[in-house]
C-alpha cells in the first residue's frame, strides 16, 4: 500500500511522466504478458497519441477498458474508439490483445456480465478472488467520480463482481468496481485543470465520504499525477 503525490507542471508534463513510468513498469517485465487498464476522458488521450510514437514490441502488452460509455465504438463518445483512434490503430498492436468492453448487446447489464467472463477466462479465475492488473490508468472528474463510480450511484456499493454499471445522469455506463482496481499493482490517476481542485483536496482529506467522492474508494498502491493548475495552493 504505498500512496504518493507528484505535481506536474501541466498536462504535458503528466503526460510524459506517466509515459515513462508505463514504459519502464512493462520493460521491468518483459517477456510476460503486461495487463494495462486504461482510462477515457480528455486527458489521457495525448499519452495515448505519446504511446502511438513509441516503437516498441507490443506483443506481451494487453489493454483493457476501466469503464465504457454504453454506445458503439464507431461513436464519438466511446471509449474504446478514442484509444483506437489515438494509438492502437497507428501501431501494430495485436487486435487479440485488445479487450474492449464490448457493449454489442441489449442491456449494459448484459454487456457487464460478458466482460467479467471475458476477464474471468483471460485471468482464469472467478470471483471471490481477485484479478491484479499490472497497470491501471484512471482519470477523476470535478464531482470526485473515477472511471464510471459516480457519486451516489449504486455502483459504489459492488464489490461482489469485477464489472458492474455505472450511471452518468441518465445514461448507462459500464465501469470496473474499485476493489477489482485496488488490487492492481499500480494505479496512475491523471489530473489536470484547475476545475479538479475541490473534489481533489475532498478526495484527499483525512475524513470525507466516498459516496460523495468515489475516488475516495481508490486504495493501495497509488500514484496521483497532477498538474500545477489542478493542484493550487494544495489539496491536503
Ligand atoms: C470517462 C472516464 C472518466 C474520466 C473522468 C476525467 O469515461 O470519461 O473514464 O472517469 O477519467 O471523467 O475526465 P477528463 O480526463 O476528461 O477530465
Amino acid at each position: 500500500m504505498a500512496y504518493a503525490v507528484e505535481v506536474l507542471e501541466d498536462r504535458a508534463g503528466i503526460v510524459g511522466r506517466a509515459l515513462a513510468l508505463i514504459l519502464e513498469r512493462i520493460k521491468a517485465k518483459a517477456g510476460e504478458p503486461f495487463t494495462l487498464v486504461l482510462a477515457g476522458g480528455s486527458t489521457p488521450k495525448p499519452l495515448y497519441e505519446a504511446l502511438a510514437q513509441e516503437s516498441l514490441d507490443w506483443s506481451n502488452l494487453h489493454v483493457f477498458w476501466g469503464d465504457e460509455r454504453f454506445v458503439p465504438p464507431t461513436d464519438p463518445q466511446s471509449n474504446e474508439g478514442m484509444v483506437r483512434q489515438a494509438w492502437l490503430s497507428r501501431v501494430n498492436f495485436p487486435e487479440a490483445h485488445i479487450h474492449p468492453m464490448g457493449t454489442g448487446f441489449a442491456s449494459p447489464e448484459e454487456a457487464a456480465t460478458n466482460y467479467q467472463a471475458h476477464l474471468a477466462a483471460f485471468f482464469a479465475m472467478e470471483p471471490p478472488l481477485l484479478p491484479s492488473f499490472d497497470l491501471v490508468l484512471l482519470g477523476m472528474g470535478d464531482d470526485g467520480h473515477t472511471a464510471s463510480l459516480f457519486p451516489l450511484t449504486g455502483a459504489l456499493t459492488v464489490t461482489d463482481r469485477w464489472v458492474t454499471v455505472g450511471q452518468k445522469d441518465d445514461q448507462p455506463r459500464l465501469t470496473l468496481t474499485y476493489p477489482i482496481l485496488n488490487n492492481a499493482k499500480q494505479i496512475l490517476f491523471l489530473v489536470s485543470g484547475s476545475n479538479k481542485n475541490q473534489a481533489l483536496r475532498a478526495v484527499h482529506a483525512p475524513v470525507g465520504d466516498s459516496n460523495l467522492y468515489p475516488s475516495r474508494l481508490i486504495q493501495g498502491n497509488v500514484l496521483w499525477l497532477i498538474d500545477r493548475d489542478a493542484y493550487g495552493s494544495g489539496i491536503t
